[in-house]
């Protein structure tokens, strides 16, 4: 190397580190955030996922007939929503189709959702305050195995407002006295 050379190349390895010491701190800091908590740790994202829709109970709400044929529902029904109201304080809500969801969504938006109980606007009995917890990774692996499943288009009943009853079967989640008021 010539001197020149040599004074140019010590030049661009300063302002190279320079860059990386500039682009650092944001990537680590998300890093930590992430490797804090525990994550699933399967062959692969999709398969960590499938395995925590399972035992997170995903299914029970999001998965029609899951819950009274014990899992055993065929594979288009899977996260595909649930259309048995849950009636309560809220009005009525449905288990979301979640493949739909995850059909139009980002990753990083259904991270976001699940994380911010979707801006303060989730409703019950999606249990939002415990999911909001999840780690990064397995939100993400979540993510990805719904994505996986591939779109379902079924549609789900509107939901309704506090204190109009469904015109769908429904769970009723209404609190009662053991009067039964
Ligand atoms: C007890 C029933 C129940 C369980 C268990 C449940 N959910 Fe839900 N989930 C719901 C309901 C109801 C909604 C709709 C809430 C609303 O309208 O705000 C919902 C909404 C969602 C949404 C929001 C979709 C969107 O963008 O609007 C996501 C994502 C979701 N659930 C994922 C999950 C995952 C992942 C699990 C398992 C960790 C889970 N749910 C467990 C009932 C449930």
């Amino acid at each position: 190397m010539t001197r020149s050379r040599l004074a140019l190349f010590a030049v661009s390895t300063v302002a190279l580190t320079l860059i990386a010491a500039i682009a650092a701190p944001k990537a680590t800091a998300r890093a930590r955030v992430q490797d804090e908590k525990p994550f699933v740790s399967a062959a692969s994202p999709v398969a960590a996922g499938e395995y925590l829709m399972v035992v997170a109970s995903c299914h029970d709400c999001h998965t029609a007939g899951w819950t009274e044929s014990k899992g055993n529902v065929p594979a288009a029904a899977l996260l595909a929503g649930n259309p048995v109201g849950f009636y309560g304080p809220w009005g009525t809500t449905y288990g979301k189709n979640l493949r739909q969801i995850a059909d139009r969504q980002t990753e990083d938006h259904w991270v976001e959702v699940m994380r911010t109980v979707d801006g303060g606007e989730g409703k019950l009995p999606m249990p939002w305050h415990d999911a909001a917890k999840f780690s990064d990774k397995d939100l993400r692996a979540m993510y990805q195995y719904t994505k996986s499943l591939g779109p379902q288009p079924l549609k789900l009943p509107r939901g309704t407002k506090p204190g109009v009853k469904p015109t769908t079967s429904y769970i009723d989640l209404t609190v009662r006295d053991s009067t039964g008021k």
